[in-house]
């Protein structure tokens, strides 16, 4: 069986299983449900065994379908247990990020993303009072080229809960203005954003290292949970089809004027581990020009 065959068949069952429970989402869990090491050791019936248990097993429904939102501007995947995205996603052009008079922020008004089934919706209610900002991951900045791009940004599910002073409006900003800065140096700049939940240790001491844990705070009678960390992923590509690549993550805290986004560089890899999540994979090793500023 080789390896093409595979994300054939998938996307094959992907598509009869949407055609089966009229659910576009429904093709993209299927590929999640796909292994990533030796998938050989998992696939050993034919594509119709596959279908006959798919349509057995799930025929009362699925938990869940990967949550993928496509926006006017920009695309999102959305964790209804935290009721924040797991990752947004930009493709930033000179066009869409360039400043038109007749688009601000002032027309702009959050609303409730009503494609969420309400369990997992959050609410304006629930950031009402709580101290946090509502913090955009793909920013209004970026999305000046209409009225309704901008509006667009301002949906609940493309926030999560951030830390306003020193963080949402001063470094993380700061790395959005730095995003929008080396857009007019490229053909494009693809941008994922998105929260992390870092594990801590508590009670070391001297002689001992402590367990990990990972605690967060959540907000609202929605329990939206409050990351402790974001993460910004850039891959910037050039008039050679080549890409520079950034990586960073911040702490969801407040953090000093004088600390230097180069302060919060990481490799891709660090990211992708802790977020369980692969970044541009459609891109080779050696498509990479720089990483972080070096050459790679
Ligand atoms: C802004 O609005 C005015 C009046 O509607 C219009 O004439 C102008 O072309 C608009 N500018 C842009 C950049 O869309
Ligand atoms: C943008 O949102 C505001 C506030 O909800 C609304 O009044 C306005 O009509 C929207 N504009 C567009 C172009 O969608």
């Amino acid at each position: 069986m080789t390896k093409c065959w595979q994300p054939l068949t998938f996307a094959t069952i992907g598509f009869l299983i949407g055609l089966i429970y009229k659910e576009f989402e429904s093709q993209f869990q299927v590929f999640a449900a796909q292994p990533v090491s030796d998938p050989s050791s998992y696939i050993s019936s034919t594509k119709t065994d596959l279908v006959d248990v798919v349509s057995d097993v799930m025929q009362l429904g699925f938990p869940s379908y990967d949550t993928v939102r496509v926006r006017k501007s920009y695309v999102l995947g959305y964790d209804r247990r935290n009721k924040i995205p797991n990752w947004v996603c930009e493709n930033l052009t000179p066009d869409l990020i360039r400043h038109n008079p007749n688009v601000t922020r002032r027309k702009t008004e959050y609303f409730e993303d009503e494609s969420i089934h309400p369990y997992f919706r959050a609410t304006l209610a629930d950031y009402r009072g709580s101290g946090y900002d509502r913090g955009h991951l793909a920013p209004s900045g970026d999305h000046k080229r209409s009225q309704e791009m901008m509006n667009d940004t301002f949906v609940l599910s493309n926030m999560a809960p951030q830390v306003g002073v020193g963080f949402n409006q001063d470094a993380w900003n700061d790395l959005e203005i730095h995003v929008r800065r080396l857009v007019p140096k490229y053909k494009s700049v693809f941008v994922c954003s998105g929260p992390l939940f870092l594990p801590r240790r508590m009670n070391a001491t001297r002689t001992k290292e402590g367990r990990k844990f990972v605690t967060y705070e959540v907000i609202g009678e929605n329990n939206v949970a409050v990351p402790t960390h974001f993460y910004k992923i850039l891959a910037c590509e050039t008039d050679g089809n080549l890409f520079d690549m950034e990586a960073y993550i911040m702490p969801n805290q407040y953090i000093a004027k004088s600390k230097p986004l180069t302060d919060f560089m990481v490799s891709q890899e660090a990211i992708e581990r802790a977020a369980g999540l692969l970044f541009f994979n459609q891109l080779k090793k050696s498509d990479f020009r720089t990483i972080n500023g070096k050459t790679s």
